[in-house]
């Protein structure tokens, strides 16, 4: 009953006010006057009422009020949240809960338009698609049934941001795209200058699928063959030097074209006779199949500190609770056409990663840049790759194993039960991170006092709770720190600020291009899917430095690269201080 219900899950959500911001303007549902009809915490009993009932489908008598309420502590007590999809569709008419899709584009005229028929459905519902454009002929090549020439991925890509730029004004949120072409497509040189003039492909992201041969080619100083997709013969050779040289020149000029690491990526398929990856969803953390999609889930670390250590059985209890939520999300997903429907119910990927990472390290005094810190996020992210298998496992026993279970690579590695085929996967956390009030993803702070950009243009001031309470806790707080701290948006060279504490609030901008990808290695190593996660340079950072982080990213085992020199592209997110 009502009663029971409103009883069970009566715990107020910890919301700051950034938080019940951000959820009154997208997030809740709306009566038809526009005006929100559900309080936040109608909004998490929404969800964890909807998501438990798919225990269901497993056990007819089961207590969907009891797994409710555990999934409803998780997220009011912000320590769990799934990604913005869940929150925003689960149980309304959409239904739409995952973030991440990869749609195939086919070489036809037909197959362009039918995914971008799909985008459109999926972009209403708040998803972002990927695409790997690979597969189109080269522009310039025949096209047999009107005997003229075709006009090459790079046009036609212009047809799927169109398509988005329509579809955004009527939508939940903005959905974003991913562009992939390999490196070895004949228009490659196109692809890498697509986005030089920044008006143009404003709604994608744009990676180039390197191969391990490109890379060798690189290394060596030598040339690779070019391949016609449709011919599969080869079109021409590149020096790769050179490619790769162009490459770094662009991400340096504007941040586009990243890099993902395409046969890393396939090595590590779990799945490889369900075929290849060819491309990852829009901010690159979830390499996935042609029509497979995949629900996220984030843990804030933050919420584990407590008196300066990490509270590791607290921490497992939330994974084991985030497993079986992200597991029931795959059920009560109501997939926009079929195909995705089937293809993401036969490997049951879920997404499970972290945000409050910098959160967690400054309540620990550990220096973001340091190897204390990498060595930290390995244990952190073993920890959740290691619990959420057991329960993964667990469930498989109950549930059983994920329908590819027998041919993918987990019974030689003498796994004996998968439920889902990843466990884990390192988001951005865009909007569930200011929901939770935390640090976002595995970034460290950006800054410790920063104006903030929300949705439409909504500017919010945040000083970094964790920051206030540890100057406070430690007995240098006062109201002349925090204008100091609000002008410059960084606590290093105050006075007032112990030394320790300096380095333990260190931000982006005093974090070398070295430390960020180190930090992203150490998260992929005990990450089934990818890393998201930007590499920071200063303004006066040279192209040079680009090209060493690239080679860097590649030997430290990162499944990609994504690079943001400060100043480079207009209409920055976050702007550092207040002063301007
Ligand atoms: O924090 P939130 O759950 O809203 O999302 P996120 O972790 O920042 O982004 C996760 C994924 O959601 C992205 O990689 C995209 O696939 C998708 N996304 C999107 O399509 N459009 C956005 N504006 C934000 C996210």
């Amino acid at each position: 009953s009502v009663k029971d219900i409103e009883k069970a899950l009566s715990r107020e959500p910890e919301l700051n006010q950034n938080a019940i911001t951000v959820l009154e303007k997208r997030y809740l549902k709306r009566d038809n006057n526009g005006k929100p009809s559900e309080k936040p915490i109608d909004m998490f009993r929404r969800v964890a009422l909807n998501i438990a009932e798919a225990d269901k489908l497993y056990d007819k008598n089961a207590n969907i009020l009891a797994s409710a309420k555990e999934f409803y502590e998780q997220m009011v007590t912000l320590r769990f949240l799934p990604n913005s999809p869940t929150l925003m569709n689960a149980g309304r008419e959409l239904q739409q809960l995952a973030a991440c899709f990869v749609l195939p584009v086919e070489d036809s005229l037909e197959g362009i338009f039918e995914a971008v028929k799909n985008t459109a459905l999926i972009h209403k519902s708040g998803g972002g698609t990927g695409f790997s454009f690979s597969r189109l002929r080269p522009k310039d090549d025949v096209v047999k049934t009107t005997r003229g020439v075709s006009s090459g991925p790079v046009s036609f890509m212009t047809v799927f941001d169109a398509a988005t730029e329509t579809i955004k004004q009527g939508g939940t949120r903005r959905g974003a795209n991913m562009g992939i072409l390999r490196v070895d497509h004949p228009d490659i040189m196109d692809f890498i200058y697509a986005k030089e003039d920044k008006t143009k492909l404003t709604n994608f992201n744009l990676s180039v699928g390197l191969t391990e041969k490109f890379m060798q080619a690189v290394l060596e100083d030598k040339e690779y063959d070019l391949i016609n997709p449709k011919t599969k013969s080869v079109a021409g050779q590149l020096r790769a030097k050179d490619v790769f040289d162009k490459m770094v020149q662009l991400a340096w000029e504007g941040g586009d074209p990243g890099i993902v690491y395409l046969d890393r990526i396939n090595a590590e398929n779990p799945t490889p006779k369900e075929g290849e990856m060819e491309s990852t969803n829009p901010c690159g953390e979830q390499p996935l199949l042609p029509y497979e999609s995949c629900n996220l889930g984030s843990i804030n670390l933050g919420r584990f500190v407590k008196d300066g250590q990490i509270d590791w059985a607290d921490l497992e209890k939330t994974i084991t609770v985030a497993v079986h939520f992200l597991d029931n999300v795959i059920d009560m997903n109501k997939y926009p056409i079929p195909e995705i429907d089937r293809q993401t119910k036969r490997n049951r990927k879920i997404g499970l990663g972290l945000m409050g990472w910098a959160d967690m390290l400054a309540m620990l005094c550990i220096p973001y840049n340091s190897d204390e810190a990498t060595k930290l996020a390995e244990d952190v992210m073993q920890f959740i790759r290691d619990k959420g298998r057991e329960k993964s496992a667990a469930l498989a026993e109950i549930r059983g194993d994920f329908p590819t279970f027998k041919d993918s690579v987990y019974p030689a590695k003498g796994f004996k039960n998968m439920r889902n085929a990843t466990i884990t996967t390192v988001a951005p956390t865009g909007t569930i991170s200011i929901i939770a009030g935390c640090s976002s993803g595995i970034e460290p702070f950006f800054a410790i006092a920063f104006y903030r950009q929300v949705m439409d243009n909504n500017k919010l001031v945040e000083v970094s709770p964790v920051f206030k309470d540890i100057a406070k806790r430690e007995g240098f707080l006062t109201d002349e720190l925090l204008d100091q701290v609000a002008e410059t948006g960084a606590v290093h060279d105050i006075e007032s600020v112990p030394e320790k504490w300096q380095k333990a609030f260190v931000t982006a901008h005093d974090i070398t291009p070295f430390w960020h990808t180190k930090m992203q290695a150490a998260f992929q190593k005990f990450t089934d899917n990818a890393v998201s996660k930007t590499v920071n340079f200063p303004n006066e950072a040279t192209v040079e430095d680009v090209r060493r982080t690239y080679l860097l990213s590649y030997n430290l085992g990162c499944k990609g690269t994504t690079i943001y020199r400060d100043g480079s592209r207009t209409g920055q997110v976050l702007n550092v201080g207040t002063k301007d």
